[in-house]
């Protein structure tokens, strides 16, 4: 910043002055290049396993085990997290872009048919509290700690208590500049296939 300058007022210009309306779209386009693992948070509300599909899922500390999802207070998943008071965040596989899309329906049916769960033996000794949908690639079992309203949505806090991997390790779905992608490492065997050599992949570093 030159000396004197008013920091108020240079932000906004080396921004690009996305400020007022213009920052919304501006903001939402800057995360759509963020590529993020999709996740299916899952609840149980009393009977009901439902779930909804969020990529607003981040590590928050190790000291305790905690993560945070961002949840839109609308949702009907925010209001099932609120009563049951625990929640799981799994991470949905490569092949199941479809559950991503049946999820993410807004209005749309999120209850999970109890012969959708998984029943691998592993997670025998988990409660019913932490539903985990067939498939996934891994999921942790929150217990829910605080939330946090900031605008639109809500920040929930989850202590882990229990924490699933699937042995076969299928590659989890990511989101990229609004739709489904492979991973990196499967982008390079798509290219590949597409004419790219491997000495090609392997000048780009990977
Ligand atoms: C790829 C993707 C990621 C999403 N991530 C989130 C998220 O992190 N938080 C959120 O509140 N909604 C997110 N949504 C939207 C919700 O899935 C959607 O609004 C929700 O399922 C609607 O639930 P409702 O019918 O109970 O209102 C995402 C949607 C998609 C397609």
């Amino acid at each position: 910043m030159p000396p004197g300058a008013d920091r108020a007022a240079v932000i906004p210009e080396r921004v690009g002055a996305v400020t007022g309306a213009a920052a919304r779209p501006a903001t939402r386009d800057f995360f759509s290049r963020c590529a993020a693992t999709v996740n299916l948070i899952t609840v149980r509300d009393g009977n009901v396993a439902s779930g909804m599909t969020a990529t607003s899922v981040c590590s928050l500390s190790l000291d305790p085990p905690s993560a945070l999802i961002c949840v839109n207070r609308e949702a009907r998943t925010r209001a099932a997290i609120a009563a049951a008071e625990s929640f799981v965040i799994s991470v949905l596989s490569q092949d199941q872009e479809e559950v991503a899309n049946l999820f993410s329906r807004p209005g749309g049916n999120k209850t999970i048919p109890e012969t959708l769960l998984s029943d691998d033996p592993v997670l025998d000794g988990i409660g019913p509290e932490f539903p985990v949908l067939d498939g996934v690639a891994g999921a942790l079992m929150c217990r829910l700690q605080c939330a946090v309203d900031f605008g639109s949505h809500s920040i929930m806090i989850g202590l882990v208590e229990a924490v699933y991997k699937n042995e076969a390790d299928p590659q989890p779905l990511v989101y990229h500049d609004r739709r489904y992608v492979s991973t990196v490492a499967n982008l390079g065997i798509a290219w590949l296939q597409d004419g790219l050599d491997a000495s090609s992949i392997s000048a780009l570093g990977w």
